[in-house]
């Protein structure tokens, strides 16, 4: 089903950050009538296109009062998330629920809070931001909280349908915004080119963006060897 994004009204969540802040720019820029930006801190914007609501996806309440207020959405996108850095299996066990509770157990609130108001308006589209990570376990618990919003997404794609709202997981690899400015990494993508791609699949009716060549060939591998995608396990002689 293609989803029609010029006039769209979008409810986006970490919309300050990198990627955030290029769907906003991307979405008014292809005739978008109103983007919701939801952040922690309710950032003002000087466009007024642009509404800030101060949303922390670990609040449920705060994400509530935004669907109260943003009833005109048809679009949402569920796009805050962190990262860690450490291996799961030394990781503080806070530190791995705090990972979920951003990356998985928000994105599900939002999910519920929202599908209602989806739903008023005609059902819409749903974007989740998940990860080549939500395949590839190198990441530990940031990995295994991807994976679960891969899954989540499947649900909802499958649960949604009947009231008609087009659902969408978005795949990346490393893409250079402040989430990976830490990180030692030569090739990044451009946020603006996977914000592009992104739209262009939405506006298509894509299921899925894979939104470069190494999350695509990565998601390739799955259905191969274990070892295969993970060289490092591969018998020392
Ligand atoms: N960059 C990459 O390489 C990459 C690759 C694959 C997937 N992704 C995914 O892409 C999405 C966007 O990431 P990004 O790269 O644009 O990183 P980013 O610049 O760090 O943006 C993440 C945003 O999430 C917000 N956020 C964090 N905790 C939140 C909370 N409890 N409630 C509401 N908002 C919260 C942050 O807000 P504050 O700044 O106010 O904390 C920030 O605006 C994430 O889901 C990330 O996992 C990124």
């Amino acid at each position: 089903m293609s989803v029609e994004i010029d006039d769209s009204t979008a409810f986006i969540t970490g919309a300050n950050g990198g990627l955030g802040l290029e769907f906003t720019r991307q979405l008014l820029e292809r005739g978008g009538r109103r983007v919701y930006a939801a952040d922690v801190a309710g950032r003002p914007s000087e466009d007024p296109r642009v509404v800030p609501l101060e949303v922390d996806v670990t609040d449920r309440s705060s994400i509530a009062r935004a669907a109260a207020v943003a009833g005109d959405v048809d679009l949402v996108i569920n796009n805050a998330g962190i990262t860690v850095r450490e291996p799961l299996s030394v990781q503080d066990l806070a530190i791995v629920r705090r990972i979920f509770d951003v990356n998985f157990f928000g994105a599900v609130d939002v999910v519920q809070e929202f599908a209602p108001v989806l739903a008023r308006n005609g059902g819409g589209a749903l974007v989740d931001v998940c990860s080549i990570m939500s395949w590839n376990a190198r990441s530990g618990a940031y990995s295994a909280a991807k994976a679960a919003l891969w899954s989540a997404t499947n649900s909802f794609r499958i649960e949604l349908a009947p009231q008609g709202t087009h659902v969408m997981g978005l795949y990346l690899t490393y893409t250079r915004t402040p989430l990976t400015v830490a990180l030692d990494q030569s090739r990044m993508n451009d946020p603006a080119d996977v914000v592009t791609a992104a739209l262009d699949g939405l506006a298509r009716g894509d299921h899925e963006v894979l939104a470069d060549d190494e999350t695509r060939a990565f998601k390739a591998g799955l259905s191969g060897p274990v070892d295969a995608l993970y060289p490092e396990l591969a018998p020392t002689v």
